[in-house]
């Protein structure tokens, strides 16, 4: 084969193409490519807030035969599910302007949607009033207090007396209006204040809400389907995304009703054969109405009881009487579940996952093994964990209490649900 001659013309091209080859490979180093859109910077505290991961849950997984997916909530920055329901009903309220801006929201909570509430409202610039009952842990006003939300703790009375914790919210979001449109007439009176025209004297020391208050709005969470819609705009889709629709089922037990109600709702829209299923904890009449048509016996009725007398040590879940939130639920059957189960079941993900969960989502928990009992092996089943153990230290992670309730967990495995 004839030698090639390099001639200067070949150098000369050759040189050029180096050139502009480097700098092809300067600028795609310089240039990063775009991150996927999950890994861009959320917008704020808000934009924090779903978007939650779906995880397998390994223990639970194994033990079925069925893939059990648990959905992070605890992992919003407020703690819990109740993040997304707090956002939702701000905004809806901003929107519609029944919470005018820098307005008070109201709420009676001794739980996890309190502290959403409060943790959000700041990004919103409202604040935060609460109302809960004086024996519930002083540790959770501490938290509200240092979230910036004012706090009023009261004697604990039944639902239908006008001074529950809930009555008195919405009592202080009304207040809060009147004092909104006494500042306002006040304004008007030609400069003059209504302390000049008619000596009317605001005493800030002894008020719950400062004279330019501009008016509260009252969360409501039992009642407000702002609550429904969080879940059927967020939680839903977002699992139904998650799961490339490949779920056969959900559960979840229900404090107001809207995790439950906006899941299902959404889920079964998108195929009808996506079984949905309630679990239940002690003292609620939820499973009842559900299986048996039939809501509460007389004893449990709420209003005739100061407190819980089927007290469960599961927080936030269980109740008595229909909100419109749990009305908006498509479910095909419900299961109960004990407190010990729901104890046994936190300790078993604790030891086999390194999952720290809450009471609610232990419950949870229980309630995807009896579905995975029931439907049996190969399905897909989603549940919710709604917050972390962090907040149960007092009753569900301390032994003490545990050991008064004949609650002290034993089991090695998941026996306790009849399984292995
Ligand atoms: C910790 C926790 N888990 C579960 C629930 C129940 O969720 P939902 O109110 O959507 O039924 C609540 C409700 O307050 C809760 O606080």
């Amino acid at each position: 084969m004839a030698p090639v001659r390099i001639t200067g013309a070949m150098v000369a091209a050759i040189s050029v193409t180096m050139a502009l080859l480097s700098i092809v490979l300067y600028k795609s180093k310089k240039t990063k490519p775009a991150l996927p859109s999950n890994k861009n910077p959320r917008n704020g505290l808000v934009g924090a807030i779903g978007n939650t991961p779906l995880i397998r849950i390994n223990s639970l997984s194994d033990a079925t035969g069925c893939e059990i997916l648990g959905k992070c909530e605890f992992l919003n920055p407020g703690g819990s599910v109740k993040d997304r329901v707090a956002v939702k009903i701000i905004e809806e309220a901003l929107e519609s302007g029944d919470l005018a801006p820098g307005g008070v929201v109201t709420e009676g909570s001794a739980g996890s949607t309190a502290i959403s509430l409060a943790t959000v409202a700041p990004a919103y610039g409202c604040k935060c009033h609460v109302v809960i009952p004086d024996d519930a842990a002083i540790e959770k006003s501490q938290i509200l207090e240092a979230l910036g939300a004012t706090v009023e703790r009261v004697r604990p009375v039944s639902i239908t007396h006008r001074d529950h914790f809930v009555n008195i919210a919405r009592r202080r979001a009304s207040e809060a209006n009147e004092l909104a449109l006494k500042h306002r007439k006040d304004e008007q009176k030609n400069g003059k204040t209504l302390e000049q025209v008619n000596g009317f004297h605001y005493d800030e020391e002894k008020q719950l809400f400062p004279r330019n208050c501009p008016g509260g709005y009252f969360a409501d969470q039992f009642e407000n389907l702002a609550n429904f819609r969080a879940h059927y705009e967020g939680t839903g889709p977002e699992i139904w995304e998650q799961t490339g629709g490949n779920v056969d089922a959900f559960v979840a037990a229900a404090g107001t009703g809207g995790t439950v109600a906006g899941a299902s709702k959404f889920l079964q829209e998108r195929n009808p054969n996506i079984k949905c299923f309630l679990i239940d904890p002690p003292g609620s009449g939820l499973f009842n109405k559900i299986t048996r048509g039939v809501m509460y016996t007389k004893e449990e009725a709420e209003g005739r009881r100061l407190k819980n007398p089927f007290d469960t040590i599961t927080e936030g879940i269980g109740i008595n009487r229909l909100t419109k939130n749990f009305l908006m639920a498509k479910l095909d059957g419900a299961f109960r579940g004990t407190d010990k189960e729901a104890v046994e079941m936190s300790r078993f993900l604790m030891k086999n996952d390194g999952l720290f969960m809450g009471s609610s989502s232990a419950m949870n928990c229980v309630g995807a093994v009896r579905v995975a009992q029931s439907i049996g092996p190969g399905h897909t089943i989603v549940t919710i964990l709604c917050d972390s153990g962090m907040r149960h230290l007092s009753k569900f992670y301390n032994a003490e209490y545990l050991s008064k309730f004949d609650l002290t967990p034993t089991a090695c495995g998941l026996e306790f649900l009849g399984v292995g």
